[in-house]
């Protein structure tokens, strides 16, 4: 059935104007002022709402084994609190273990996503190990659509490569035209100072910070920058997170180095004091690298305003606080990482972004949707309006108040990290390449519609 969105102000990146958006199968095919349909077409009035193109998440943790344990949620769960939330697709990270074969990890998160999604879904291919079997699989998997690494320079002796197996890593990257993204802390100091606490008899969720302080994964981008310069692959750090770190890629941008910055939802809202709340809630908000102290956030709004910060993610890695989050009772090393805020993404960007005026409605598009969708080679297809590209839109009520509560939320978890926040403004109507999948903040779309999304190397 074709689709008429009505009487909306559309916003992208770029451009701001009152049209309809007319839509046949899956794709946008008419944008005009007053535009007529066949009786049959299904309509919705977007008067007196922002039309957005759907929101891209660039990095998800739906399936993980981690830690000692599995993230809670599946695709069928975070896809239906990703739809909620405005986010209509997901860039999840397939993460096998070091003595997993790239091929048998590609093939475990297929069998966990396929048919079970109800958003449109890549993935980035995490290089866990780098041998001559490993490169060799690697290439296929990029043959097969995806066409992003993923590296850690943290978590030693788990996902964490050493520095031969990173610069192999970069060097295959940039010989296939792959970018690739990077976890940057520097995870020798990380084992050292963790090694410190405990024996100092800190083991609560505050000996997280010490443990990674801003330096720490400053020193991580520092060190990825020198291999980048010198392979000249293109990268993607991660969820940065302080002034320090920024510092470190800038320098590296004017040297000429092909980096982009991802920041997290959560580093710009929330910080420190959050991680040292008593009776052990603090591990609700044991995330690496760390929140940070609060004078970071404005360095980070500034930063996205400027430009030099492409992308605002989740990093979604969800566990339970009651069975999960307390495997670290005793010892904050064991405090599975993680702060859940996919269904949030959005609504907090727009609340303590937009409507503050920290950012405008083009930028605030601009990294939730546009820039992920031009860095891993899906744009103009998502990240923008425009006839040809997916029928993937968010009808944006910013007059909508709200509070979020784990009770109400549609992400599999027993608890929020935002428990009682208000929110300004919600989507009320969002669809998937022309399907209408939620309907008055509630989903109705169709689990196992999300299509996996296959991307060719070369797009930077
Ligand atoms: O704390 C985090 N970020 N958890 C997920 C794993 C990762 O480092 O991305
Ligand atoms: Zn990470
Ligand atoms: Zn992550």
């Amino acid at each position: 059935m074709a689709l008429l969105i009505k009487n909306g102000e559309i916003v992208t990146a770029s451009e701001r104007y009152f049209a309809d958006i007319y839509c046949e199968g899956e794709t946008i095919t008419r944008i005009a002022s007053g535009v007529s349909a066949p009786p049959e077409t299904r309509v919705i009035d977007a008067a007196g709402k922002y039309v957005f193109p759907g929101f891209i998440d660039p990095h998800t943790h739906i399936y993980l084994p981690f830690m000692g344990t599995f993230s809670k949620d599946t695709y069928e769960t975070a896809s239906r609190a990703a739809l909620i939330g405005g986010t209509t697709t997901i860039f999840d990270m397939c993460c096998p273990a070091r003595d997993t074969e790239p091929a048998e990890g590609f093939r475990i998160w297929t069998e966990q996503s396929a048919g079970k999604s109800a958003c449109d879904y890549s993935f980035h291919m995490a290089v866990t190990r780098f041998d001559a079997a490993s490169a060799a699989q690697l290439r296929e998997i990029v043959a097969a659509g995806v066409a992003s690494f993923k590296i850690f320079l943290a978590y030693k002796g788990a996902f964490g490569i050493d520095d031969g197996e990173l610069y192999q890593t970069l060097k295959l990257a940039h010989e296939l035209g792959v970018i690739v993204a990077a976890h940057c802390e520097n995870e020798t100091l990380v084992a050292e100072r963790q090694k410190e606490l405990l024996a100092a008899g800190v083991r609560g969720p505050e000996g997280h910070y010490e443990s990674r302080p801003p330096l720490v994964e400053a020193e991580g981008v520092h060190h990825l920058m020198t291999f980048a310069q010198l392979t000249g692959a293109p990268v993607y750090i991660v969820h940065l997170s302080c002034e320090e770190a920024l510092a470190e890629a800038l320098a590296a941008k004017l040297r000429g180095v092909n980096v982009r910055v991802e920041t997290l939802i959560q580093y710009l809202v929330l910080d420190a004091s959050d991680a040292e709340r008593g009776n052990f809630e603090g591990a609700k908000y044991v995330m690496s690298p760390p929140l940070r102290d609060k004078r970071n956030q404005a360095v980070l709004w500034n930063g996205l305003r400027a430009g030099l910060i492409d992308t605002v993610a989740t990093d979604h890695a969800p566990f339970d606080f009651e069975a999960q989050k307390t495997m670290g009772r005793d010892d904050f090393t064991k405090i599975p990482n993680g702060i859940p805020a996919l269904e949030d993404r959005i609504n907090l960007l727009f609340t303590h972004g937009v409507q503050t005026g920290r950012i405008d409605l083009h930028t605030f598009v601009s990294i939730a949707s546009t820039n992920a969708a031009k860095t891993f080679g899906l744009f103009p297809c998502k990240g923008t309006i425009q006839p040809g590209a997916d029928a993937d839109l968010v009808v944006y009520d910013p007059h909508y108040r709200g509070t979020i509560s784990a009770k109400t939320q549609a992400m599999n978890l027993d608890y929020s990290a935002f428990e009682g926040w208000p929110v300004q403004g919600r989507p009320s109507a969002v669809t998937v390449r022309g399907e209408v999948v939620v309907e008055d903040g509630q989903f109705v779309g169709t689990p196992g519609r999300g299509k996996f999304l296959a991307r060719q190397p070369g797009y930077l």
